[in-house]
């Protein structure tokens, strides 16, 4: 998914940036399970995107290690450990509690054999390391990071130093594109039509100041291909999956976007004008029939655009 749909995550204490009045830092282990939940309801893409991934790579690559950089709860980190059964893949975050959940989810899934965590507060802990990852992440034979880029100053950067753990012949993909989440109607009955369009224009406000606040910021052309071929890789290119539920939603959709819902009422309720913080408050009441728990007009479409790149053979 694009930046776009995690920009509603709330303020919080996470990772120390922000300061006075727009606090955007982020507690990550309070996102915990809508970051699951997310992560659930987008398994069917994230399904084909590791399909795909396995196409990108030569056939006769033999992929032994992952890295899933900035995994959240690991379901990424499952999914390709599920794709790519000889190999190893290891969930790479800086939330220790994000990371008890990934271990968590591969036992219940029976990958706890293969599924492994790595503690790392990036962009430091992106070095590379021994052979053995001692000291630093170990080289990879694929390197997925979906969302996480965007959270380090730095961005080229941390593609720079993401391309510099792959083993020759390997593929990095960041998913960091796409579209941003529509999930209802332009006219919802309630308040000024077009509240999704006035939420995304809220988002991208947040994101400026979270990018500008973040350390060692650093302003660039998001031109992910030209990125990734800056960063020396080669058979550059993208491809986008859609999720499409559409309505009436299932229970599990509908209390990811009610999190959601909450998260933007919090975080970016300065950037909204009365009447559409009103509206969120109606979509936010769980016992209201207009209501995000409730209404039969809900639904859920995303587009997730991957980046990828392959670092040449030698
Ligand atoms: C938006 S979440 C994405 C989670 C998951 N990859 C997904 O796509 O659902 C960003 C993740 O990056 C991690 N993260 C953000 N900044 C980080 C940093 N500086 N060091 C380590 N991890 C970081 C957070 O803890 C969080 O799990």
């Amino acid at each position: 998914m694009s930046p776009h749909s995690d920009s509603a995550h709330a303020h919080g204490h996470g990772h120390g940036h922000g300061h006075g009045e727009h606090r955007t830092d982020i507690d990550w282990e309070v996102m915990a399970v809508q970051l699951e939940n997310n992560g659930e309801l987008q398994l069917p893409v994230l399904r084909l995107t590791a399909a795909r991934l396995g196409e990108l790579l030569d056939p006769e690559k033999e992929v032994r290690r992952i890295l899933d950089v900035g995994s959240g709860p690991g379901v990424m980190t499952c999914v390709l450990a599920e794709a790519f059964a000889d190999a190893e893949a290891v969930a790479v975050d800086g939330a220790p509690g994000l990371l008890e959940r990934a271990l968590a989810r591969a036992e219940r899934l029976g990958l706890g054999g293969r599924v492994a965590v790595r503690h790392a507060e990036l962009p430091e802990g992106l070095d590379g390391g021994d052979e053995h990852g001692e000291g630093g992440l170990g080289t990879a034979d694929l390197v997925w990071s979906s969302k996480a880029v965007h959270h380090l100053g730095d961005q080229q950067g941390a593609l720079d130093a993401l391309a510099g753990v792959l083993r020759p012949g390997g593929l990095l993909a960041v998913a960091e594109g796409g579209l941003p989440m529509r999930f209802l109607p332009r006219d919802i009955g309630i308040g000024r039509p077009g509240l999704q369009a006035r939420l995304d224009a809220a988002q991208e406000h947040w994101f400026e100041i979270m990018r500008a606040e973040l350390p060692g910021s650093t302003s660039a052309v998001e031109d992910w291909p030209a990125m990734l071929s800056r960063a020396g890789l080669t058979r550059v290119g993208s491809f986008t999956f859609l999720l499409d539920l559409p309505a009436p939603l299932g229970e599990s959709a509908r209390a990811f976007l009610h999190a959601q819902l909450a998260r933007m009422r919090e975080a970016m309720s300065d950037y909204l004008d009365v009447e559409d913080r009103k509206t969120l408050d109606v979509l936010l009441d769980p016992r209201a029939p207009e209501g995000i728990l409730r209404r039969p007009d809900a639904f859920l479409l995303s587009a997730t655009t991957v980046f990828t790149g392959v670092r040449p053979a030698r």
